[in-house]
């Protein structure tokens, strides 16, 4: 008989006596993930995108930044993160003393992906002395050669906070980019990179969709593709005057506050789950069904299940990448 490694001998001992995730109905993984969940003093956190059973079960349900202030306040041994590799990254940045699991390593982010930390070791040799801002959805990598992190929540406060004689390169959402342009009137450099589902809303869809519901509120996610334009419609009269952009954690401020009854949204369709559990009474129109993040939606009850019972997968970040990323999203989180 071969020699068992500890790892493997405990992996092997718990399948043996865990029930196979497989054959468990919804009701059993769910119990089965509380008693894990209590025992190893772990916390669920989950994004705004993630399928419904997922944000029900979450011990925190929100947006990159605000899961970033979770994870980063949190006293639980174990975080298990259901949403995207750079997000389970940057808690396991902000928290080098606790384990942090990814259910899904093939859950990336195709924004994420744009750029290459060499790629940006470029662009900086190009512009000495600019000032970095990377959006969250970023490698580790990335972050630890970039000077201050912002979120779709406080991208515009980020770059206010950035002196006026001072070059930018922001990266690598374009959209975003253009909007915090916009908001704060700076000029910046805008890496050329758009995340595949935001990009595919299309402003002619939202348009369409406004003639429909006069009355709707439109909500559109800085990411969208048609952001840019929706700035200049709002100003033309050609989209309503309470067209809001707004961050997934800002639209769900947003909703319980506004008067509105039906709103029109314009980001992943996850977003509506929580938008409806929230306000029964208010009506909610997707800009587009086809707004389906395939990234967010790998996580299962399953992989959940398995993620907390098996620590699959821990998601490390080498100490020297993690200190340096820490400094631009401890910048960021200072700010707002
Ligand atoms: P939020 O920070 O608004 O939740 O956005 C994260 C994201 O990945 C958008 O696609
Ligand atoms: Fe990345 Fe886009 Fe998915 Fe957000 S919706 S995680 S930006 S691929």
């Amino acid at each position: 008989m071969s020699i068992m490694s500890i790892d493997q001998l405990t992996s092997t001992q718990i399948m043996e006596t865990s029930p196979d995730a497989g054959s468990m109905t919804q009701e059993e993984l769910i119990e089965e993930i509380n008693r894990l969940r209590k025992e190893r003093n772990a916390v669920i956190l989950a994004h705004n995108y993630q399928i419904p059973v997922i944000q029900d079960i979450a011990d925190f349900t929100g947006d990159s930044l605000g899961l970033a202030r979770q994870a980063a306040k949190t006293d639980a041994d174990l975080i298990v993160f259901c949403g995207v590799h750079f997000m389970a990254e940057t808690a396991a940045i902000l928290c080098p003393d606790k384990k942090v699991l990814l259910p899904d390593l093939e859950a990336g982010c195709s924004l994420a992906d744009t750029i290459t930390v060499d790629q940006l070791r470029e662009w900086k040799k190009q512009h000495p002395g600019a000032v970095v801002v990377a959006y969250v959805n970023t490698s580790a990598a990335v972050k630890a050669e970039s000077d201050i992190c912002c979120t779709s929540s406080n991208a515009v406060e980020v770059v206010q906070s950035i002196p006026e004689d001072k070059e930018i390169l922001f990266l690598p959402d374009m959209f975003l980019g253009s909007y915090v342009e916009k908001m704060t009137g700076r000029k910046m450099h805008i890496w050329m990179g758009e995340c595949h589902v935001h990009a595919a809303i299309h402003p002619d869809e939202v348009q369409e969709l406004a003639e429909k519901h006069p009355e709707a509120e439109l909500l559109i996610h800085p990411e969208c593709g048609c952001s840019t334009s929706a700035m200049y419609e709002v100003a033309a009269g050609g989209l309503p005057s309470n067209t809001a952009l707004l961050s997934t954690g800002k639209m769900i401020k947003h909703v319980a506050q506004s008067p509105a009854e039906t709103f029109i949204v314009a980001t992943e369709v996850g977003i509506l789950h929580r938008l409806q559990q929230e306000n029964p009474a208010k009506r909610f129109v997707p800009a587009s069904e086809h707004a389906v993040c395939p990234f967010m939606k790998m996580i299962t009850l399953e992989k959940v299940y398995r993620s907390l019972r098996d620590d699959i997968h821990v998601i490390e970040v080498d100490p020297d990448t993690a200190a340096r990323a820490r400094r631009a999203i401890e910048r960021m989180l200072e700010i707002g």
